[in-house]
């Protein structure tokens, strides 16, 4: 943490021709690193004693984000997660939290409305159609305005600003604004679309001016970079040379940086007996099937959980696979409960795995393990152990980190994935089973050949996926992000305040 008075990094920013503003003199304190992100990495548990204290959430941007956070003594601003309700500033552990407060009509408009139900679908292929409300726009720039407003508050002066994914692309600009002299990365952590979908967005321009008030902007694939740029030449006209447009006298650049996992945390639990004991317990508790087949996912209409479902069901029907010797587990996380196309894929889910039991179950065996819960990590790496075949169909994943934790959990070499090369992770892991989740008589096939995969070729393949892995941690992420953000050229002069800005203009586009 740096005090209030002038750090060596605002020495630097000054002597380079920015200015480095003093963070407002109501702002306790004042951080070098701020991470902005829709949520606190804390979930809200109640004590024993009926006190309320905030436990580590378990989520991948948490863990990627954490092991930086601990090194530099950073901030994180976030929502809490309880509508109508204000919560103080405090620190958890190595972190300065600073909640963000947003009332019961925020959530709906903001969350679940602009971020959940326009911008969501729209970025993962239009799988649902996305809809577009004026009223949830306003919302969405106010909340991302409170949420500026709060960076701009806690940065020191010259400090790094990391902001996190699609609820937030406006934060960018909003916090140059506010705070020139700092240096701004932005990171998408789910799809960026083609230019011929991003299209359909009422308001694409002050998005992408948005997002272009970054000066490193982090995608997890090449590709999705590249519709970014695509997005900004045919709105901007820019043109990008080596992944770098000049906006506003700016040098802005965009990258893929894939996500990952911590291997080592996970290593360790995989390595434990407790662990182990687990997950043959989790095979004894299903009658010792010879097949266990794996499917993990939140509860989301991306994920390809119908298809999964189709493909295993028509293998029961068609003779190709036998309750007793196959059984598949779905663990499918509660999320977004309140939102309508969330809930009628739950319905739909539940009804079809009620009739797939309903139809192949018998007294002993049952076809589909259906969990509608989330597991601590302990128990996610025994059901990945247990696992003979990992499935994830998703119709267009962002990432998905399921599949590298499946693979980081197969120390002994063996079990096969089964990936929809619709993920980002499916650039990185070839040698996985890929798959076109829409093509069920494909997958179906996929789904056989990864039950019969030799040992010898499952441990070639596992081998070779998990040296990829090991290699590319996810505190390897971060630091390869934050560097390169730490070498993005200074801003050669500062943004004019006399004229309305181009974001301003768009805004009524
Ligand atoms: O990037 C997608 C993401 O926002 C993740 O960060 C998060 O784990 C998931 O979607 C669910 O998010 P939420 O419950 O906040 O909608």
């Amino acid at each position: 943490m740096s005090g209030p008075g002038k750090t060596a990094q605002a020495a630097k920013a000054e002597r380079a021709g920015r200015t480095a503003k003093q963070p407002p003199a109501e702002s306790p304190r004042a951080f070098d690193l701020v991470v902005v992100a829709n949520r606190l990495p804390v979930d809200r548990v109640q004590t024993a004693n009926g006190e309320v204290d905030w436990r580590r959430s378990p989520g991948g941007l948490v863990t990627a984000l954490a092991p930086v956070m601990a090194k530099t003594d950073g901030a994180w601003i976030g929502w809490h997660g309880a509508p109508d309700e204000k919560v103080e500033p405090f620190a958890n552990g190595d972190m300065f939290l600073v909640p963000v407060p947003l009332d019961e009509e925020e959530v709906e408009l903001y969350y679940e409305g602009f971020a959940n139900t326009t911008l969501w679908p729209l970025y993962h292929d239009v799988i649902a159609p996305p809809e577009f409300h004026r009223t949830w726009w306003e919302a969405y720039r106010r909340v991302n305005q409170r949420f500026a407003d709060a960076a701009a508050a806690y940065a020191a002066p010259g400090a790094t600003v990391w902001v996190q994914d699609y609820q937030l692309q406006l934060v960018p600009r909003l916090l140059r604004e506010a705070r020139p002299d700092l240096r701004i990365g932005f990171f998408n952590h789910i799809p960026f679309p083609p230019l011929e979908i991003y299209a359909q967005l009422p308001w694409r321009r002050p998005v992408l001016e948005g997002l272009l008030g970054a000066d490193l902007i982090g995608f997890q694939r090449a590709n999705d970079a590249n519709n970014f740029l695509r997005c900004v030449r045919r709105f901007f006209g820019l043109t990008a040379k080596q992944n770098t447009v000049n906006y506003e006298d700016r040098a802005v650049r965009a990258e893929a940086f894939p996500i990952s996992i911590d291997i080592a945390q996970i290593a360790e639990l995989a390595a434990r007996e407790d662990v182990k004991e687990r997950a043959a317990q989790i095979r004894r508790d299903l009658g010792n099937p010879k097949t266990i087949l794996l499917g993990v996912d939140r509860l989301d209409y991306t994920k390809g959980i119908r298809h999964r479902l189709k493909a295993f069901s028509e293998l029961l029907e068609d003779g190709r696979l036998r309750v007793g010797d196959a059984t598949l587990i779905q663990v499918a996380s509660p999320s977004r409960e309140r939102v309508e196309s969330y809930r009628l894929l739950r319905e739909e889910i539940e009804s079809t795995v009620g009739r797939i039991n309903g139809t192949y179950d018998t007294m002993q065996h049952t076809a589909v393990r259906y969990l509608h819960h989330s597991y601590p990590s302990k128990e996610m790496i025994a059901l990945y152990l247990a696992a003979d075949v990992m499935l994830v169909t998703a119709l267009r994943d962002g990432m998905n980190l399921v599949a590298k934790e499946y693979i980081a959990s197969r120390s002994e070499n063996n079990g096969a994935l089964v990936l929809s090369e619709f993920t980002g992770a499916a650039d990185e892991l070839k040698q996985a089973i890929l798959i076109n989740p829409h093509d069920i008589d494909g997958l179906k096939d996929s789904i056989m050949t990864a039950i019969e995969l030799s040992p010898a070729e499952a441990s070639r393949r596992m081998r070779s996926m998990r040296r990829q892995i090991l290699d590319h941690d996810v505190e390897r992420w971060s630091q390869d992000f934050l560097t390169q953000l730490a070498q993005s050229p200074l801003p050669a002069k500062q943004p004019s305040k006399s004229k309305p800005s181009r974001a301003k203009k768009a805004g009524r586009e």
